[in-house]
């Protein structure tokens, strides 16, 4: 089996052993503490500018040597290139560099992605990327657009006010494990222009937890907006307790299970519970969740390490 291929299929340990470790080593106990934690701790940092720092991240990671096509992506969510929709409608969620746009395109003739990103260094490769490969008629099927969805939301032309409408219901629910507030809209309503009438499916890939958790909420409402009745949200990010989670310092926190890097980009880690949560709020059903738990070698150290991704698949009700 090849690593990319293992990223996508291995259970090689279980979660709830991982965690079990996690929370019994003194040396990660700051990872549990609350946020902020009682201590005296540093004023956190000012909000940075996303784009920019998204903008600065890529232009360091363009290379072909950081591009990494998600090819198994398909297997992990397969109906994104059934035949059984005619001409399915993509929008790809902070589509960086195009790793997640590419295999999609090249699984299915008939599809067409919509690809949206807060950086515009990062449609700039994603395009590049695209230019670059061998995918049949990009320019009808590839439209990258600049948008920062977690705080201004997506534009009318994907959906008018009268397509989005369905999305009004509000839904309350709680784990009791964090406090997640109702979804909000962020858009004018009294617009409507003519649209594309919503998508078919929305990836969420590695985007969710590179926002701030309390934008979430509002983030998935406005995915839920433009989503057709029945659409389907495929979901792949972090999980909690993965290898990078442990490796931030304490001084990273900016939130609970929430850090930033030096380059002012930043990622929560999921529980299912919060996943589930946050979702069902947002209007979702719950189609799959579950952690994908994998060892990998880290061929310098030659030490094992344990990554953990949330994998979930979710539906707008018709
Ligand atoms: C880790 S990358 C994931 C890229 C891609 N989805 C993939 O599968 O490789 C996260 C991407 O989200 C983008 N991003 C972060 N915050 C965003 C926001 N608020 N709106 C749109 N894009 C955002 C970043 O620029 C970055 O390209």
């Amino acid at each position: 089996m090849s690593e990319a291929e293992a990223e996508y299929f291995s259970k090689d340990f279980d979660w709830d052993d991982l965690r079990n470790d996690v929370e019994s080593d003194p040396s990660l106990r700051h990872h549990l503490l609350p946020f902020p934690p009682p201590a005296a701790a540093p004023a956190p940092p000012p909000p940075p500018d996303v784009a920019a720092a998204w903008g600065g991240f890529h232009a360091r990671h363009h290379t072909g040597k950081f591009f990494k096509e998600r090819r198994y992506l398909l297997k992990e969510f397969p109906e994104l290139v059934s035949r059984g929709k005619k001409n399915p409608r993509v929008l790809e969620v902070g589509c960086g560099n195009g790793s997640t746009v590419l295999p999609i395109l090249r699984g299915n003739e008939d599809v067409v992605v919509y690809a949206c990103d807060c950086s515009g260094e990062a449609l700039e490769y994603a395009k590049e990327m695209l230019d670059a490969s061998n995918v049949a008629s990009i320019e009808r099927r590839f439209y990258p657009f600049l948008c920062d969805f977690a705080l201004h939301g997506f534009p009318m032309w994907l959906a008018c006010g009268p397509c989005r409408e369905t999305s009004l219901r509000q839904h309350c629910c709680s784990s009791g494990e964090e406090k997640v507030e109702l979804p909000l809209r962020g858009f004018d309503m009294s617009q409507d222009s003519s649209c594309l009438g919503g998508v078919d499916f929305i990836t969420l890939i590695f985007t969710l937890s590179a926002i701030p958790f309390q934008t979430m909420p509002k983030a998935l409402a406005e995915c839920f907006c433009v989503l057709k009745p029945g659409g389907l949200l495929l979901f792949r990010d972090y999980g909690l307790y993965d290898m990078t989670m442990l490796r931030f310092e304490s001084g990273k926190r900016v939130g609970f299970r929430e850090y930033m890097r030096s380059d002012a980009t930043r990622s929560y880690f999921f529980s299912l519970e919060i996943v589930r949560d946050l979702f069902v709020c947002a209007g979702f059903i719950e189609l799959e969740l579950e952690y994908c738990c994998i060892k990998s070698l880290n061929r310098r150290s030659g030490k094992s390490m344990c990554r953990v991704w949330v994998h979930g698949k979710f539906q707008k009700p018709e």
